[in-house]
This record gives C-alpha cells, sequence and structure tokens, in this order.
C-alpha cells in the first residue's frame, strides 16, 4: 500500500515540522514575557511560517553562515544539497549586540504579537553587494528584491525556529493547505504526477495554455499563487485570487486541479528563485514544475529563458522535481488558438499578447483586455478591482 510519503519526497529526505506543541507552547508563552524579543517584517513572518510548516525543508530556522556562505557563492548549502535563495533574519547591530548565542529570542510581528521563538545559534555580518550580484545578478538598488537586501540590517541571526501557533490566513483560509496536507491530498486522488505552478499576477489565457499543457501529461495541476510580500504595483493577492475562483468555478476540471496559497514573499530573483519555487513545491508534494518566459524577473534584469537554462547547472535527479519549460505563449490569430512559436507559424502581428503594464494602463482607462488574452470574467473581475481601487 502507498502513503502520501510516497509522494515526492521532501527535498532534503524529510519533510520539516517547526509549530510548537501546545506544551512547548506554553512553555514559551510562559518564558516569552523575560525572553529578549526582536520585531521581524512582514517577510520574516512568511519565512518563519514556511520553515515551520516544512515548505522550506531542509530547512529548521534561519541560515547559519557556513549555509548561508555557499547558498550564494555555489547554489548550494554547506552539505552540498542545492538551494538557491538566502534565508536570513537581519537585524541591525544594535539589536544583534545583547543578544547571545544559545539564548532563545521572542520573535514578534509588526502588531507587536508573539509569534515565535528562535533558538539564536549564531550571529553573523555578510556582504550585501556579494549576495546581490550572486543571487540577484545585479547590485542595482531600484532592483526590488536587491533593495530589500540593501535596506536590511546589518547582522544575520541563525538557528532553529518554532512558529508559535498555525493560525487560518486571515483572507484565504479556505485556501491554506500546507505541504502535509497538499501530499495527502495527491494520495487521495491517485495522483503519481503532480505539476506546481507558481504566480504572482492575475491569470491570464498564456498561464492557462501553459498549466493545461503541462495537465496533458501529468495526473493533477497544483495551482500555487504567492500571496506572500510582493512590490507595491503588482495585484493585490486577494483580486488575484478571485481570478483563480473564476477559473476554477468555469474553465477547470475540478478533480485534476487543485488550488492552494503559498505564503512566501516574493523575491525578483528570477533564474535563481525558480530553482526555489521548484524546491518549495517539491516540499508541497510536486514531482514537476512550470518555468515559463521569465519566470519570476522584474524589468529586463534576466533573459527570457535564464529561469530555464539554470536548470541545467544541476545534475540531473539533483533537484528531486523535474522543471516544464515552456517558450513565450500568446494567441495566434491565423490558427484561432494558444500557441507558441514552436506550434505557430504566426508573424509577429499575429501574436496577441499584452504585458502586465499594458493590462494596467488598459484597466485604469476603464478599458478591458480583450478575450484572446484573458478570459471575460477575470477581465470583469480586475476591472471591477480597478474600479475600486481608483474609488479609494
Ligand atoms: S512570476 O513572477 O510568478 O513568475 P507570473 O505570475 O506572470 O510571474 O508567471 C507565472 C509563470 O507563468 C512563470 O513560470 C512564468 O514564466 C510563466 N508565464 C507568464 N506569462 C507567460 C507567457 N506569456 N508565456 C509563457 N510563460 C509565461
Amino acid at each position: 500500500m502507498t502513503t502520501e510519503h510516497d509522494i515526492n519526497l521532501a527535498h532534503g529526505g524529510n519533510l520539516v515540522h517547526r509549530v510548537a506543541t501546545p506544551e512547548e507552547r506554553e512553555n514559551f508563552l510562559e518564558k516569552g514575557e523575560t525572553m529578549p524579543s526582536i520585531t521581524i517584517d512582514e517577510r520574516a513572518v512568511s519565512d518563519l511560517v514556511m520553515i515551520a510548516i516544512g515548505g522550506f525543508s531542509p530547512l529548521e530556522g534561519f541560515m547559519s553562515q557556513a549555509d548561508y556562505a555557499t547558498v550564494v557563492t555555489d547554489m548550494r548549502m554547506a552539505n552540498g544539497l542545492p538551494w538557491a535563495i538566502p534565508v536570513t533574519l537581519s537585524v541591525d547591530e544594535a539589536t544583534a549586540e545583547p543578544l547571545k548565542e544559545g539564548m532563545l529570542v521572542r520573535l514578534d510581528d509588526a502588531n507587536g504579537r508573539f509569534v515565535g521563538v528562535l533558538q539564536l545559534t549564531e550571529k553573523y555580518k555578510y556582504d550585501k553587494s556579494k549576495e546581490a550580484i550572486n543571487v540577484y545578478r545585479t547590485d542595482e538598488e531600484k532592483h526590488p528584491g536587491v533593495k530589500v537586501v540593501y535596506e536590511q540590517g546589518e547582522v544575520n541571526l541563525a538557528g532553529p525556529v518554532w512558529l508559535l501557533q498555525r493560525d487560518d490566513h486571515p483572507l484565504f483560509p479556505k485556501y491554506q493547505i500546507d505541504p502535509a496536507v497538499s501530499r495527502v491530498m495527491f494520495h487521495e486522488r491517485g495522483w503519481n504526477t503532480i505539476v506546481g505552478f507558481q504566480t504572482r499576477n492575475p491569470i491570464h489565457r498564456a498561464h492557462e495554455y501553459i498549466q493545461k499543457c503541462a495537465l496533458e501529461v501529468v495526473d493533477g495541476l497544483f495551482l500555487h499563487p504567492l500571496v506572500g510580500a510582493t512590490k507595491k504595483d503588482d495585484i493585490p493577492a486577494d483580486v488575484r485570487m478571485r481570478c483563480y475562483e473564476i477559473m476554477m468555478e468555469h474553465y477547470f476540471p475540478q478533480n485534476r486541479v487543485i488550488l492552494a496559497i503559498n505564503p512566501s514573499a516574493m523575491r525578483y530573483a528570477g533564474p535563481r528563485e525558480a530553482i526555489f519555487h521548484a524546491l518549495v513545491r517539491k516540499n508541497y508534494g510536486c514531482t514537476h514544475f512550470i518555468v515559463g518566459r521569465d519566470h519570476a524577473g522584474v524589468g529586463d534584469y534576466y533573459g527570457t529563458y535564464d529561469a530555464q537554462h539554470i536548470f541545467d547547472e544541476f545534475e540531473p535527479g539533483e533537484l528531486g522535481i523535474t522543471p516544464l519549460k515552456f517558450e513565450h505563449a500568446f494567441y495566434c490569430t491565423r490558427t484561432s488558438t494558444m500557441a507558441t512559436t514552436k506550434t505557430s507559424p504566426s508573424k509577429p502581428e499575429e501574436r496577441v499578447h499584452l504585458s502586465g503594464t499594458k493590462v494596467r494602463e488598459m484597466l485604469r482607462r476603464g478599458e478591458l483586455p480583450p478575450p484572446e488574452f484573458s478570459r471575460p470574467e477575470v477581465a470583469a473581475e480586475l476591472a471591477r478591482a480597478m474600479k475600486v481601487a481608483q474609488e479609494v
């Protein structure tokens, strides 16, 4: 008999669980008043959650100096396991100074809520421009991921963490499906191959096309929109989730698709983030992962297919999840169907594709993106949300 554990193994072999038990929680709450405390930002809270639920397996806490150093330079943890993005907790020197290695440190969110505990094993300084150049391929401060690195503190605090408790997501409780649960769901559905889809944008027809092309060759599709911190001009997560609900209702076969939220923050690290996104979906139980054009990119920092090429830097099987790579998809007016240049003989003027910026401009003017680009129900929802936002 197979169990959910036979679904693709978590990265490193074991799904991490760092949510405090009721006893641990009680103990932490008792000690919480006297523990040294630090306030962590939205991204660190989402990292804490991802570590605790196993989404970042094998990480059990914020990265040590040894892991950080090799992740930055070699895309590997100190033990050689692939890992592409530093997961660190940075504070300024004055905050770090009184904290001593071995201490339990209380982690409060921006509202002063006690959300977790860090067992401090190490504090270390790090080179921000080295991190920027290696991870983001640029040290320009206007890159939104690099900006975060430059603005954060100079000292990284490392060590295992506990999440005090796993709360329901305030906006999307129904779609809060943690890795331990998605694995059970895949197993219950009898799916052996599952493709994960990362997204931070409203679903359009090119997304739908590559999702469905992928689904043609695997058992199930795991739609996994990112709902953690994004840059200000990205469409808010609640609007994007409503678009997905519409798609689930009208355009997807319910028995082949699961919609769930990914609580992480965006880094906009393009190729490096594609590896990271794939490993996270492996932890949710996916066997395959979609990588399209300019995955996790921003501006023109990355080549259109850099996020696909980076997978070739690993030996086959090392990542434990297979990328499904898609060329730039568009609506082809000559063949009246979605396509890429692999499948369509069209000339450039016969291809309908709009950039996110163009779509936002159209919506601001009160125009709807055409049905070749966006399903009409989704276009209407985006227009409605834009109108509400403009009235505020
Ligand atoms: S991302 O930052 O999460 O990558 P987005 O939500 O736009 O942004 O993309 C989600 C996935 O769809 C990524 O793998 C991306 O490469 C892919 N994608 C987006 N648009 C297209 C397109 N027109 N053709 C092919 N792939 C695309």
